[in-house]
């Protein structure tokens, strides 16, 4: 018993770090570039599995960069 009362609160505190990390992920790559999601997102709930990319978020992951990036 007293070790699963240890337990809980480690698996809380990592579950805690797995969300976090990745809204991270996603607000920090608008915010670097300063802009909304739409410019490389098309309309829709990007996930892992499917970014929903469209060209300049194709062009974006290629090159890491919007320098050059197609026109909207
Ligand atoms: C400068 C271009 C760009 C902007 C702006 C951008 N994204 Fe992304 N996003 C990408 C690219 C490129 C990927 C694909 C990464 C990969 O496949 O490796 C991606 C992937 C994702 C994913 C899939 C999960 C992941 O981490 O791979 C999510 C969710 C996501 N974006 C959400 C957002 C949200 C929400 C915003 C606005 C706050 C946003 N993105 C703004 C380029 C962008």
């Amino acid at each position: 018993m007293k070790r699963l009362r240890l337990l809980i609160p480690a698996a809380a505190v990592a579950a805690a770090f797995l969300v976090a990390g990745s809204a991270y992920a996603t607000v920090e790559m608008s915010k670097k570039e300063k802009k909304p999601c739409t410019t490389c997102h098309e309309k829709g709930r990007p996930t892992k599995e499917n970014p929903l990319l469209n060209a300049i978020g194709k062009f974006y992951k290629e090159k890491g960069t919007l320098e050059g990036a197609p026109k909207q």
